[in-house]
């Protein structure tokens, strides 16, 4: 079996459910339910006995040696983390906790577990974190896109907690020996995405007839991933990524902000019109910008194709549209996350917009 940390978050649910999907390979789920996880995104695993959840942190050692020692996994897959930049920016404290001291104590826990499996087991063992192309910072224009060899950059607490664990898991090779793999992935969207990112938060505030907030000028450029390629990714690294090494995951789709809220309005134009027949793209609104905003990231992926034959399933015409379709089809899951913690944010975040 495998254990994943962080699967009731957006990425970590998507890659569990496909995981499931795909095989009978059980799955132990530790998750700490903060406000981004979320067990009603695996509502369709409740009675499935390859599905083990555990509410805990990975920062909890004797629960995680406990789980170890039980479970015996043979990879740990990490996705758990404080993983929205904005928050970073207003309380960092919790990032440093999660996504450093947390992912500290979970390599060390793993490592104290791999090192007392027998060797064949020890050999077939793997870490794999999953981080972010923000740990390289920002480009310019016409910088080339970034590669695994790009010097690490962070500017926002968010990605220098991540270049922090990303830097912790190399460590943890070199010194330890620890079969560790790396995997560092462009903006990703679909399913589940919780509504205070871009792309789900244009879509439920178009629905509910308030402004779609845009910050400084809008030319900021993402390089967007359907969050199921970036599952798949994860898989063929998991089963042939070379131990020790990081793997750039991207989608190939640089495209600045605004154009992804054009293309977002105009497919809510066409699959929901508004009922007073004009489009949703007059809810834009320019709002004092974020500070130390990257500009552009780009992915270059060549590496995880060249070695591993991976490339991303869907443009970005095809994955837009099926998750703007999915947001119309579960109001259900809509309304439940935007509980009173989730307006408590939107107010503290948007209150001069
Ligand atoms: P998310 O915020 O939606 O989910 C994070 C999950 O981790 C939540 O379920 C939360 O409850 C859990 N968690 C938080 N702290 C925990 C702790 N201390 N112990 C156990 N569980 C904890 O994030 P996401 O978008 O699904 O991102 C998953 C991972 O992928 C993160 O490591 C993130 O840095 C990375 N990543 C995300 C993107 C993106 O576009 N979303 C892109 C590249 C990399
Ligand atoms: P986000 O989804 O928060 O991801 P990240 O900051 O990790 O790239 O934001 C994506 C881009 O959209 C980023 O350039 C900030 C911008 N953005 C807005 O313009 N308005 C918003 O309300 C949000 C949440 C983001």
């Amino acid at each position: 079996m495998i254990l994943v940390t962080g699967g009731a978050g957006f990425i970590g649910a998507n890659f569990v459910l496909d995981w499931l999907a795909q095989s009978d390979e059980p799955v132990v789920n530790l998750d700490k339910l903060t406000y981004a996880g979320n067990r009603e995104n695996l509502a369709s695993l409740q009675g499935d006995g390859r599905h083990i959840f555990v509410q805990g942190d990975i920062g909890d050692t004797s629960l995680v040696e406990r789980l170890l020692a039980g479970h015996r996994p043979r990879a740990v897959i990490n996705f758990a983390a404080e993983s929205h930049v904005d928050r970073s920016i207003h309380g960092p404290g919790e990032f440093i906790q999660t996504n450093v001291v947390g992912t500290f104590r979970l390599l060390d826990a793993v490592r104290g577990y791999w090192a007392g499996l027998e060797a064949e087991h020890r050999q077939a063992f793997r870490f794999l974190h999953v981080s972010t192309d923000e740990v390289y910072g920002s480009l310019a224009p016409h910088d080339p896109a970034f590669a695994e060899t790009n010097r690490y950059e962070p500017n926002s607490p968010y990605s220098a907690s991540k270049a922090a664990s990303d830097h912790l898991v190399r460590a943890w090779h070199h010194t330890y020996g620890l079969p560790v793999l790396t995997t560092n992935c462009s903006n990703n969207y679909g399913p589940y995405h919780f509504p205070e990112k871009l792309i789900p938060l244009m879509i439920v505030n178009a629905l509910a007839g308030k402004p779609l907030p845009v910050y400084g000028d809008g030319m900021q450029i993402r390089d967007w991933l359907y969050v199921k390629d970036h599952c798949s990714a994860i898989r063929t690294v998991l089963a042939g990524g070379r131990v020790g090494e990081t793997y750039n995951v991207g989608g190939w789709n640089e495209k600045p902000n605004i154009e992804i809220v054009q293309t977002v309005c105009a497919l809510l134009d066409e699959l929901r019109p508004r009922p007073d027949g004009q489009s949703y793209a007059g809810q834009i609104t320019y709002v004092t910008d974020r500070p130390g905003h990257d500009r552009r990231y780009a992915i270059d992926a060549r590496k995880l194709e060249r070695e591993l034959g991976w490339r991303p399933a869907e443009t970005f015409e095809t994955g837009i549209r099926k998750t703007v379709r999915w947001y119309l089809d579960n109001p259900d899951w809509v309304a439940h996350v935007q509980s009173g913690a989730y307006r408590e944010w939107v107010s503290k975040q948007y209150a001069s917009a």
